[in-house]
């Protein structure tokens, strides 16, 4: 346990030194695999129900998450709804496009995969050189992001933030050529699981890039944002009329938002219905879709059929009432997961996501808020580096696989195959799988060791109750969890050896749906990025460590 423990510390050294999330051979060592262990064990070994129970959920709790679907009013206040024209014109569907993989498709082959499925926006967390580079020339609207680590830094130095444009913004837009139409300013600063820790330095940061594209003359074609999570308002009556921003952060939201009206830019909110069915289990199920099978609920003679609208309006309730009911609003963020929870599977993501689309097809919008909804899918890949902190669901949002292959059928509108066209000229490593020996014993006391292991520094997150993989036998979890490790550190004959009890195999383990992957080549960037070289010695000290371990 020492040497795990040494060796997880040395991965996280390494992860936060390189800065970049695709080494490729290593882990992240974000992630404890000692906590993990202790869910992996507790929960899907020992029959227990679930992750669900242990996850914090604070993180995306959303407002309105349990609406009262029998509160009917008689309130003869018709809904005012503000037909103002718009300053951000909506468009085409969004995408999200995380970077937090172990393995990232190269950049050139996601952007040519998001126009051939004709979507013409993307949302970024960053501000990566090439990806933003790829984005060049392809008309392709985009979003760039500031990571919260950077707030104090951006909010505390005009000139931090100067330099920040001048890099990520002017460069790109003259040079390369990419459309960059926001700065996403944050990512859901104001979450309560961060402890108010940002709560100080977004509206400064904010301030400070905003002065910095003004003098940069790109105010006009760029906009600030901040991408927030839809507990910033809630309703008291429960009713979207009832909105308004948390009394505890009022005087933080105030400022941002009158400097987002001042500069003609827009409210980004991220609304998440799966989160709210995820964090009460007596959410009333059919309201989270789209579909009209909920009792729908009545808030003074205008009627919300889903949760998504009523969630929508509560925000423009709540603008609304602080003076600032023509302020634009984007949805940073909306998807459904399909791994990890009860509740995250094929159908439900197909059914939520086929229902948006459909929902905000014909442009008519919420009773608040008629026209246009600009929104952006989350997400357009899985990333098997997300934190689990949330729930074991977090790194199956995407509506592509980790290879750029699409999951299920989704008719974004926007092709002529009426159906999502997968990646192409995707690269894989050898047709081979890890898998724990025919032979070896599961009660072997090197497996639960080697099993947290794995699982700690791969990826488990599709092992669990009423999950994709819920249903294999106590050698197939063992399998599953060597597999993923060894995947993972692209296919390393020393990341099969757990202790002896690991294997190679070129037959597919796959069990109906729960598929035991072949990864994808690692993709090594250029420039701004680790070198080549120095992956290939990590690779070498990588190989010399698990060497080491095998005789744990
Ligand atoms: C394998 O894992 C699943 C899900 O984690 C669990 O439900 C099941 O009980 C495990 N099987 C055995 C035999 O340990
Ligand atoms: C530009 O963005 C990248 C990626 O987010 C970041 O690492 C870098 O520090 C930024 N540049 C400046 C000058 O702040
Ligand atoms: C927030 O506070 C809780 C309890 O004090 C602590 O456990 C947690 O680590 C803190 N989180 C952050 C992001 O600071
Ligand atoms: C994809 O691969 C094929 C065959 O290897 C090649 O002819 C083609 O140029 C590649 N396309 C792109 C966009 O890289």
């Amino acid at each position: 346990m020492y040497r795990l423990l040494l060796f997880s510390l040395f991965l996280s050294l390494l992860g936060s030194s390189s800065n970049a999330s695709t080494i490729g051979n290593v882990g992240s060592g974000k992630l404890s695999f000692i906590s993990f262990f202790s869910r992996f064990w507790s929960e899907s070994i020992a029959h227990k129900d679930g992750y669900d129970s242990v996850s914090s959920n604070l993180d995306k709790e959303s407002a309105l998450s349990h609406p009262k679907a029998d509160v009917r009013r008689l309130l003869s206040s018709p809904v005012k709804a503000s037909a103002v024209n718009r300053a951000v014109a909506a468009g085409a569907i969004g995408a999200n496009w995380g970077s937090q993989s172990s393995h990232q498709l190269p950049p050139e082959i996601v952007v040519r995969m998001l126009r051939e499925n004709g979507i013409q926006k993307v949302k970024l967390f960053d501000a990566d050189y090439d990806t933003l580079r790829a984005l060049g020339h392809s008309e392709i609207e985009v979003m760039v992001g500031i990571p919260n680590d950077m707030l104090s830094t951006l909010a505390s130095s005009p000139k931090a933030a100067e330099r920040w444009v001048s890099q990520n913004v002017s460069h790109h837009l003259t040079t390369n050529n990419v459309m960059i139409r926001y700065v996403a300013v944050g990512n859901e600063p104001f979450l309560e699981t961060y402890n108010g820790s940002f709560l100080r330095t977004t509206f400064p940061a904010l301030q400070n890039v905003q002065e910095a594209l003004t003098k940069a003359s790109l105010h006009d074609r760029v906009k600030v944002t901040v991408p927030l999570n839809a507990d910033v308002y809630s309703s008291a009556s429960s009713l979207p009329s009832g909105g308004d921003f948390r009394a505890d952060i009022h005087e933080y939201m105030m400022p941002i938002i009158k400097l987002l009206s001042d500069n003609q830019a827009p409210f980004t909110v991220n609304i998440y219905p799966f989160i709210s069915l995820y964090t009460d289990a007596n959410f009333p199920v059919e309201y989270a879709f789209f579909d009209g099978n909920a009792t729908p609920l009545n808030d003074g003679g205008t009627t919300y059929y889903n949760m998504f609208d009523a969630n929508y309006d509560t925000l423009a309730w709540a603008l609304q009432k602080n003076g600032f009911g023509n302020l634009p609003i984007i949805v940073g963020e909306i998807g459904w997961p399909t791994d990890g929870d009860r509740n995250a599977n094929l159908q439900a993501a197909q059914r939520f996501n086929q229902g948006f689309m459909s929902h905000i097809s014909a442009g008519r919008g919420t009773p608040m808020r008629p026209g246009p909804i600009n929104a952006y899918l989350f997400s357009l890949i899985d990333e098997d580096e997300k934190s689990i902190q949330p729930g074991n669901f977090e790194r199956h949002w995407g509506i592509f696989r980790y290879d750029g292959q699409p999951k299920y059928a989704l008719n974004l509108g926007t092709t002529n195959s009426r159906s999502l066209v997968p990646a192409r000229n995707v690269s894989y490593l050898e047709t081979k799988w890890c898998i724990m020996k025919p032979n070896a014993r599961v009660n072997d006391a090197q497996v639960a060791p080697s099993v947290s292991y794995a699982c700690g520094l791969a990826d488990c997150t599709s092992l669990g109750y009423q999950t994709s993989c819920g249903n294999l036998d106590a050698q197939g979890n063992i399998s599953y969890a060597f597999n993923s490790f060894y995947q993972k550190n692209n296919q390393l004959d020393e990341a099969c050896k757990f202790n002896g009890l690991g294997t190679i195999t070129r037959a597919d383990p796959s069990i109906e749906n729960c598929r035991f992957n072949v990864m994808i080549r690692p993709y090594y960037a250029g420039a701004g990025r680790i070198s080549l070289c120095i992956k290939k010695i990590l690779m070498l000290v990588m190989g010399v460590t698990i060497f080491f371990l095998s005789d744990l």
